[in-house]
């Protein structure tokens, strides 16, 4: 029988990678708190992200899921949102041309602050410092003090979050996402970059068809679906206590949502089937999102869909694959496999950046591109093999010219990384790399779809 579900029954398990704060009566008041606030997001908004998904479970649709690696404090302006935006608009619109079919738009952002690490302790010399996990907990500043995990952190992250989502509603509903503004998207330093004129011949394209559209009565003013977009958050549903402080009745159907975010999801090193954040996660009626690594086995991916989507919800779980691309031959066909067996309704995603992270000899952590683009590569063949749906992408990426991943069509090199390495946690695609991948994923699509022709034509 299943164990009776409430937002705190999570309390009652054994969990990792949540941190052990010194002042408990300081992380109760700011839990109440946050409890009084109002949630950022609503439940119906989850269930349309729901079903959308749904949509992508069947084939019918794309999953685009990106951003920041971690937010941060420090960085939090309307420039980084909009370039950020701006740059996952111009993505979603090669991607929607590609597929000729919708792409639902998911961000890791306004909400993505923790983070799970490998390793507790950070050494630098002789001197070794409780790791920096995300600034919702600690500071990055190498110095005791600011690694202490301090609870008012998590009033800063929400009122960040909350800050963000205005913004982000306001471009996506606001007129920035209209199609008609698809040359504008083009602004900023993309421009100059190797990928500009095939987005500008791409835009031209969209523009036409808009004139068209407009001659025969079809126009933004008429019709918001041009005029608006649907965008969504996500973040790693890590710090439990943050996340039941904002988990709430929905009023019209009487469940439970995390109101944190749109979708959460359960990371690589919190997947345990008896743990804390499966149990946290089991309860939520939002979309879920699995990673899914190289110690992920078939039987324990199956036990973990059967607690977490019971009633094999189609849109309710996305799995995550992030296995690195000299792995992910080994170890997805076998999962695919045996959800296939069991019969159960999933979207597959593939995160190529998690498993591709490397040492570079500069000493900075970094990703190949040419190893990301292969992982996806592989994830899309792999899929042609088996016969199913390779339905969405996951990646860490920003709209800024950072130099954290190396290779590109603008070649960022080893030597480059020192140049514009921002990020506080893992490295980023930037924004000439996000569109460039873009494209790439743009031709398997392609190739798909024409596959798909020739089936039906046979
Ligand atoms: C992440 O998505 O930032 C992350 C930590 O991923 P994973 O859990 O797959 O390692
Ligand atoms: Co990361």
């Amino acid at each position: 029988m299943t164990e009776k579900w409430s937002p705190d029954s999570w309390r009652s398990k054994p969990f990792v990678q949540i941190p052990d704060y010194p002042d408990k009566e300081a992380l109760k008041t700011v839990e109440a708190r946050l409890a009084s606030y109002p949630p950022l997001v609503f439940a119906g908004e989850a269930r349309a992200l729901k079903s959308q998904l749904a949509e992508v479970a069947a084939g019918e649709a794309f999953l685009l899921q990106g951003g920041d690696c971690a937010e941060s404090f420090a960085e939090h302006g309307a420039d980084n949102i909009r370039d950020f935006f701006r740059v996952f608009l111009q993505m979603s619109v090669v991607l929607t041309f590609a597929a000729a079919k919708p792409v639902v738009k998911v961000g890791r952002i306004a909400g993505q602050f923790a983070k799970p690490r490998s390793s507790d302790i950070e050494k630098k010399g002789d001197e070794a410092l409780p790791s920096y996990r995300g600034d919702i907990i600690n500071a990055t500043e190498f110095n005791s003090q600011s690694r202490i995990p301090d609870p008012e952190r998590q009033i800063m992250a929400y009122r960040q979050s909350a800050a963000t989502l205005n913004l982000l509603r306001a471009f996506a509903q606001g007129g920035y996402a209209n199609l008609e503004h698809v040359n504008e998207w083009m602004l900023g330093f993309v421009r100059n970059s190797p990928q500009s004129e095939r987005y500008k011949q791409l835009a031209e394209r969209i523009s036409e068809t808009m004139r068209f559209m407009k001659a025969v009565g079809i126009s933004p003013e008429n019709n918001p679906r041009l005029r608006e977009t649907e965008f969504y958050t996500s973040h790693e549903a890590l710090l439990l206590g943050y996340e039941e402080a904002l988990t709430r009745v929905d009023s019209t159907s009487g469940d439970h949502y995390a109101t944190s975010g749109h979708l959460v999801w359960i990371g690589d090193r919190t997947r345990q089937p008896d743990h804390a954040h499966v149990e946290f996660c089991r309860g939520i009626k939002n979309p879920i999102g699995l990673k899914c690594g190289p110690s992920t086995e078939p039987d324990g991916l199956i036990e973990l869909i059967d607690i977490l989507n019971p009633e094999n919800e189609p849109g309710r779980l996305t799995l995550i694959a992030r296995f690195g691309s000299d792995k992910v031959g080994e170890h997805l066909p076998q999962l695919i496999r045996a959800v296939e067996k069991e019969g159960k309704a999933v979207v597959w995603s593939c995160d190529p950046m998690h498993g591709n992270t490397i040492t570079s000899n500069s000493g900075y952590k970094t990703r190949p591109f040419e190893r990301v683009l292969k992982e996806v590569q592989q994830f899309f063949a792999i899929h042609q093999a088996e016969g199913t749906y390779p339905g969405g992408v996951h990646f860490e990426m920003t709209g800024k010219d950072v130099t954290e991943c190396t290779g590109g069509a603008r070649a960022v090199s080893d030597e480059d990384l020192a140049d514009r390495y921002h990020t506080h946690c893992d490295p980023r695609l930037n924004a000439s790399q996000s569109l460039e991948l873009a494209f790439l994923i743009a031709e398997l699509l392609e190739e798909g779809k024409h596959e798909k022709d020739q089936q039906v034509a046979v």
